[in-house]
C-alpha cells in the first residue's frame, strides 16, 4: 500500500558556471533566491558545474567560473548559514539519480526542448550527447533533494515543466503516487526576462558575443553607465501608462530594469518618468544600476581574492546537501529494484 505523503516545502536553483554572471541572471534569479532565503523555506543553490561541461569549457575557467559564481552569490547577500551553497560535481546523487531519469524521459519530449534547438542550432549532429540529455540532469537536480519549489527566469519555464513530467512519469511507472513532488516554478517580478541592451527580442545572455549586450556583475562604474548610454532605444518618450510600452521592447526592458532594481513597479516607473525622453531616463537607470550594482562588483573581487575560503564554503555545503540526498538515492533504487547490498 503506498502512503500519499506531504513533501516539505524546500527550494532549490542552480546556476551555470559559464563566462560572466549578467543583471539578468541577478534580476531573474540571484536575488530572488537571496528573498527566499528569508522566507520559511529550506533553501538549496548550486552552481551548476556539470550542466556548462556539456558545451566545450576550458577547464582551468571552468574551476574559475565556479567560484566566480558562488563569490556572486556571497556578495548579492546569500548565507551560507542559512542556504545551502555548493557545487553540483561534489555530490554524486545528481549524476546518479540523473541516470535514472534518462531511462524515465522521453526523446520526443527532449526533441521539443527549445533551449536544445537554440543551442545545438544548425550543428545538431556535432553537439555533445549531454547537451541533449541536460535537463533530465536538471530534473535530478531539483528531486535529488525533493524541491517543492524552483525560483528561475522565464527561460528555464520548459525545463521546470519537463521536470514535472519526469516527476510524475516516474511516479506512475513505479507505483508510488508522490514518491517525487511536482516541483513549482517561481518566475516573476519586473524583470523575470531580462533582454539583449542591443536587441529587444533576445533575452540578455552570457553567451551573447557582444558585450554591450549585457550587463555584467562585475562591471565597473563606467562601463555600465556606457552600456545604458549605448543601449538601444526608440525615438518616442515614456508613455504614461505601461500598455503604452507595447511594441517597444528596448523602452519596456529598460523600464523593467529599472523597476527591478528599485524594488518598484513598471507601472510606478511609467508614472514617474511619462514623457520624458531617453535622454533622461537612461542616465536614471544608470546611476540606479551603478549604485546597486557597483557594491557587488567590489565584493565578488574581495572574495575571489582567497579562493581557499570560497572552496571550504563549497565543501561544507556539499557535504550538508549530500547527507539530503542519500537517503532520497537510496529509496529511489529500492523503488527501481536496484539491489544495493554494501555495508
Ligand atoms: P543559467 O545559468 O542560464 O541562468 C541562471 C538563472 O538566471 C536566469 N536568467 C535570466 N533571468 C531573467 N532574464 C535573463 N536574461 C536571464 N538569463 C538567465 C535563468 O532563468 C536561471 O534561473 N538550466 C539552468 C541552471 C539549472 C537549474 C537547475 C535551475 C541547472 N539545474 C535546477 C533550476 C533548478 C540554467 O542554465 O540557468
Amino acid at each position: 500500500m503506498n502512503q500519499a505523503r506531504t513533501h516539505t516545502p524546500r527550494v532549490f536553483s542552480g546556476v551555470q558556471p559559464s563566462g560572466q554572471l549578467t543583471l539578468g541572471n541577478y534580476l531573474g534569479a540571484i536575488r530572488r533566491f537571496v528573498e527566499l532565503q528569508d522566507g520559511a523555506m529550506e533553501t538549496i543553490y548550486c552552481v551548476v558545474d556539470l550542466h556548462a561541461i556539456t558545451v566545450w569549457q576550458d577547464p582551468a575557467a571552468l574551476t574559475d567560473a565556479t567560484r566566480q559564481v558562488t563569490a556572486a552569490f556571497l556578495a548579492c547577500g546569500l548565507d551560507p548559514k542559512r542556504s545551502i551553497l555548493f557545487n553540483q560535481s561534489q555530490v554524486p546523487a545528481h549524476s546518479e539519480l540523473a541516470w535514472i531519469f534518462n531511462c524515465v524521459v522521453r526523446l520526443g519530449w527532449l526533441t521539443r526542448m527549445t533551449q536544445f534547438k537554440e543551442k545545438a542550432g544548425k550543428n545538431r549532429e556535432n553537439s555533445s550527447a549531454g547537451l541533449y540529455i541536460y535537463p533530465a540532469l536538471m530534473a535530478a537536480d531539483i528531486l535529488a533533494y525533493r524541491a517543492t519549489h524552483v525560483p528561475v527566469g522565464e527561460d528555464q519555464k520548459q525545463h521546470l515543466e519537463l521536470a514535472r513530467d519526469i516527476a510524475a512519469k516516474f511516479n506512475n511507472d513505479f507505483d508510488a503516487p508522490d514518491f517525487f513532488p511536482l516541483p513549482e516554478p517561481l518566475i516573476g517580478g519586473p524583470a523575470p526576462r531580462v533582454m539583449s541592451l542591443r536587441d529587444g527580442s533576445k533575452k540578455m545572455s552570457k553567451s551573447d558575443p557582444s558585450d554591450l549586450s549585457r550587463i555584467n556583475l562585475t562591471d565597473d562604474a563606467d562601463t555600465i553607465a556606457n552600456k545604458i548610454r549605448k543601449a538601444r532605444t526608440d525615438p518616442e518618450p515614456l508613455p504614461e501608462t505601461v500598455e503604452g510600452l507595447e511594441g517597444r521592447p528596448e523602452a519596456a526592458n529598460l523600464v523593467g530594469i529599472y523597476a527591478a532594481l528599485a524594488g518598484t513597479s513598471a507601472e510606478a516607473v511609467v508614472a514617474e518618468f511619462a514623457g520624458q525622453g531617453f535622454g533622461v531616463f537612461k542616465p536614471a537607470l544608470a546611476e540606479l544600476a551603478v549604485s546597486h550594482l557597483t557594491p557587488i562588483s567590489a565584493e565578488i573581487r574581495r572574495l575571489m581574492a582567497d579562493p581557499a575560503e570560497i572552496d571550504r564554503v563549497l565543501g561544507d555545503g556539499a557535504e550538508r546537501a549530500a547527507a539530503l540526498a542519500e537517503p532520497i538515492l537510496a529509496e529511489t533504487y529500492a523503488r527501481v529494484g536496484l539491489l544495493r547490498s554494501r555495508g
